[in-house]
Parts: structure tokens; sequence; C-alpha cells
């Protein structure tokens, strides 16, 4: 059995990501920040629940410790939550937006580090954001050059980065980041656009299940890599 860890999956892709890696025969633990979101959610899918607030370091510590106690070891961890922050351009939202869609992959990673050495294929997957890309963002033939979202797509980038220098740090575990394709979720629902999470949740999928062999420190979307 693979024991999976999904944060933020109490809706939107990581609910749809637990849902298809269930399918898959993986046991899968949602991580959501609110207990009753988190339990129906697992409820409904068949699936494990931890309270994870990937803010709190305290919550992050109890979540990865009932995961070891009950399994042991984790393979397969997916860095799902995130917020937009689009509200306003300050210090306290910057913060805020940071602290979930960046510091947060700091906290889960390193909690969950000693259980992920346990695993004979330990693999971390990073949903991150082609609008924390470079290249994207100054390609005028892009989505992601018109978007006015400062403070997520910095955070992004931020996320991106830490998973290349994670993989880099840690080569015997996998780590990967990627675009999963726009998606009508609440994340988007004021743009009213995107595809179903059926679909894009298959590109965490693909990434989430790589063999031994698998690459580690690539940034990708469903047509493979995607540039810096
Ligand atoms: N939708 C897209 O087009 C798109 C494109 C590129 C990347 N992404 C990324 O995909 C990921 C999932 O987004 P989504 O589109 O599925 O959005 P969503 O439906 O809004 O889901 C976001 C999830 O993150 C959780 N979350 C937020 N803050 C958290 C915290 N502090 N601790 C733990 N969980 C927290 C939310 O929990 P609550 O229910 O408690 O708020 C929710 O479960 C995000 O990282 C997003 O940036 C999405």
């Amino acid at each position: 059995m693979t024991v999976t860890l999904i944060t933020g999956a109490n809706k939107g892709l990581g609910f749809e990501t637990a849902r298809q890696l269930l399918e898959l025969g993986h046991t899968v633990y949602v991580g959501a920040r609110d207990i009753e979101r988190g339990e129906k959610a697992a409820a409904a899918l068949g699936a494990g629940f931890v309270q994870l607030d990937v803010t709190d370091d305290v919550s992050v510590s109890a979540a990865l410790a009932t995961i070891g106690a009950a399994e042991g070891r984790l393979d397969v961890l997916v860095h799902n939550a995130g917020i937009l922050g689009n509200e306003a351009l300050d210090g306290p939202t910057a913060l805020r937006v940071f602290d979930t869609n960046a510091v947060g992959i700091v906290r889960v990673t390193e909690a969950a580090l000693p259980l992920l050495r346990r695993s004979s294929n330990p693999t971390v997957v990073t949903v991150s954001s082609s609008a924390g890309s470079f290249w994207a963002v100054n390609n005028p033939d892009r989505p992601e050059y018109h978007l006015p979202l400062a403070l997520y797509s910095a955070a992004k980038a931020a996320a991106t980065m830490l998973t290349v220098q994670y993989a880099k740090a840690q080569p015997g575990i996998k780590f990967n980041a990627l675009e999963p394709g726009t998606t009508a979720t609440d994340l988007t629902a004021a743009f009213g656009i995107g595809r179903t999470p059926l679909e894009s949740a298959k590109v965490v999928v693909r990434l989430a299940t790589l063999g031994p062999d698998g690459p580690t420190g690539t940034f990708q979307d469903e047509d493979g890599e995607v540039p810096w």
C-alpha cells in the first residue's frame, strides 16, 4: 500500500487528486485545516483525515505524528493547499499568501522528511503554478503575462524554487513541481474559467505515481517540462 498525504484536500484539485489516488489503491490522508470540512470530505472519499493547517507548526507536526503512528512511513506527499490572496497588495496579505503557498511547503516537508525516508519510493509533488514562471509572466503570448496576481505569482515562484532546492538537498527523494492547468475551482470562481478538476488532477497523479527512476527537480504541466 502506498501511503499518501495531500494538503488542502477537502475540495477542489486536492479532493479530486485524493479520489483518483484512492482509485489506484493508495492509502490517502486528506489534510484539511477545518475539521468539519475535512472529515466530511474524507468520509465522502473513504480516505483517512488529518487536521492540517499549513500555516501552523503545531498542526503540521501533529498531522505527521498521526500518520507516523498509524503507518510508520509516508510514500507520497502532495503540497496542494494554496490561496490566491488577491484581496489587497499589502504587507499582511503578502505574509498570508507567502505563509500558505511557500512557507507551508517548508513546514510540511520538514515534518514529513523522517517518514519519507522510511519509504522505498518517496515522492513529493508541489502543486505550484505557471503564474510563478518567470518565462510565462514575461511572455506576451501566455495568459500568465496578463495576470494581476503579484503575491500569488511571487509565492508560487518560491514554491517552485523550494521544490528544486529540496530535490538537490535530498537526492533519495523525488521532488517535482507542477502546473495543473487552469481549473474551475473556488480559487478561480471569480474569473469563471477553467476545466474540470478531473482533467487537472491527472497531472498531479502522474507525478505522484513516478517509479523509483522518475525525474526529480522538474517543473511540469501536462505537456512535459515548463520553462522556469
Ligand atoms: N485552479 C487553478 O486553475 C489552479 C491553477 C494552478 C495552480 N493551482 C493550485 O492548485 C492548488 C489547489 O487549488 P484549487 O484550485 O483546488 O483551489 P481551492 O478549491 O480553493 O482549494 C484550495 C485548498 O487549499 C486549502 N487551504 C487553504 N489554506 C490552507 C491552509 N492554511 N492550510 C491547509 N489548507 C489550506 C483550502 O482549504 P479551505 O477549504 O479550508 O479553504 C482548500 O482545501 C493550489 O495550490 C493552487 O494554487 C490551481
